[in-house]
């Protein structure tokens, strides 16, 4: 086995919702050591937390810039290697043009950037650096969703007519309607968020499946948002349309007041052939459907899988894996090209993917503020 790779984490403290995912992902394949972090920006209470998940303190930082500055301190064989970006999404760019600047590696949380000029700028940085950068949409790591990215790369579907994917949640609902409430909301305030709420959080997951699976890309998109209230800024709701080259269209839906829908993330492609319908809910079901064949559900862990798909699992068929294996997934990805390992490019999503993202959250603002237009994408 070869030595841990030394993990750095940026923000995901004990206070946050992501940072238990990226953790447990991290330790799931036994291939990273936690070796320093900001876990949050109050120096108690960071130190407090790594006292807590026993975290040695030595290297636990009083903030970002000190990371730096003490980690390149030290000879490179006890330095950290990679280090994950798990703060709100103002602060991804600063902090991962540092650490390519520096020449870490990196595992950034999506949304990558708050715009795209941001966006190409770490790009630029990533190409200079040489590193190894990976953007955690975290549902390219199931076994079912990596089985569809093969089997209609395969020509399972045929020529793909129709792609529909949406991702309903609900938990704005109970804040949105009220305006004192809403403001404690980071997700809610372009100063942190960007320019999006409902897109830049969560449509940009249903975007990067859509790309991630099919291997093709948007062309144009009109976009109607909702942001419920006139003082509101941010849309909490939104319908795109997109047209992609071939004659392939679709809808991408996505709501943050979809009143009692959970983590509602589903992807339908229908090809010529046949289609393919998954359902983040129910991840371990791919259901292939036909016109003149009775339905049929792929499930993990099974030899008629593919390599990529197969390489996600780590039990026998039936012992359901879940959404902290499927990041588990992304980090196995990294680790194998941190070490130069072979991996296959559908392992872990990359800076194209963050790029493109931002593409997709600046078009459908723009699309929706030009009067519902279509917009091309880059
Ligand atoms: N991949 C996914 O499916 C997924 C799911 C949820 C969130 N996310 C992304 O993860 C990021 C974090 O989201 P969240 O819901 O965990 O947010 P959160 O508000 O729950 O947690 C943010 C964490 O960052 C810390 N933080 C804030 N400022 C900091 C600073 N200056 N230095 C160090 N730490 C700081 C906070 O203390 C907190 O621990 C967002 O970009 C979000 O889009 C991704």
């Amino acid at each position: 086995m070869p030595k841990k790779i030394r993990l750095g984490i940026l923000g995901g403290g004990g206070d946050s919702l992501i940072g238990v995912l990226h953790r447990v992902a991290s330790h799931i394949n036994d291939n990273y050591q936690i070796t320093g972090a900001v876990f949050n920006p109050d120096f108690k209470e960071n130190i407090g937390f790594a006292e807590e998940i026993d975290v040695p303190t030595n290297r636990i930082y009083k903030d970002f810039d000190t990371f730096i500055e003490e980690e390149m301190k030290l000879p490179k064989e006890e330095r950290i290697q990679v280090c994950s970006v798990l703060t709100p999404n103002f602060l991804h760019f600063p902090m991962a043009k540092k650490l390519l600047d520096n020449g870490f590696h990196v595992i950034c949380e999506k949304p990558m950037t708050t715009t795209l000029d941001e966006a190409k700028i770490l790009q630029e940085a990533h190409q200079k650096a040489g590193t190894i950068f990976a953007l955690t949409h975290t549902y390219t790591g199931y076994p079912m969703v990596r089985q569809m990215r093969e089997m209609i790369k395969a020509g399972a579907l045929g020529k793909i007519h129709k792609i529909d994917a949406r991702y309903y949640q609900g938990w704005i609902n109970p804040i949105i309607h009220d305006k004192a409430q809403r403001s404690t909301v980071w997700r809610l305030d372009p100063k942190k968020a960007g320019i999006s709420s409902c897109m830049g959080d969560i449509g940009v997951h249903a975007f990067n499946l859509i790309e991630y699976t099919t291997g093709l890309e948007i062309k144009s998109l009109l976009c109607d948002f909702n942001y419920l209230y006139e003082d509101n800024q941010m849309d909490v709701d939104g319908t795109v349309l997109i047209r992609m080259s071939d004659y392939v269209k679709g809808v991408i839906r996505g709501s943050q007041v979809a009143t009692g829908e959970e983590n509602g993330l589903a992807i339908s492609i229908y090809g010529e052939k046949a289609a393919f319908r998954w359902e983040q809910e129910r991840p371990n079901f791919l259901y292939k459907m036909s016109d003149t064949e009775p339905t049929q559900i792929y499930k993990p862990g099974h030899a008629y899988n593919s390599e990529l798909s197969l390489d996600g699992t780590k039990l026998p068929a039936g012992h359901p894996e879940g959404i902290f294996d499927s990041m588990a997934n992304i980090y196995l990805g990294v680790a194998k090209a941190i070490r130069g390992e072979a991996y296959n490019d559908g392992e872990y999503p990359t800076m194209h993917d963050g790029v493109r993202g931002m593409n997709f959250i600046e078009a459908t603002v723009a699309s929706h503020k030009g009067g519902n237009v279509w917009v091309d994408m880059e």
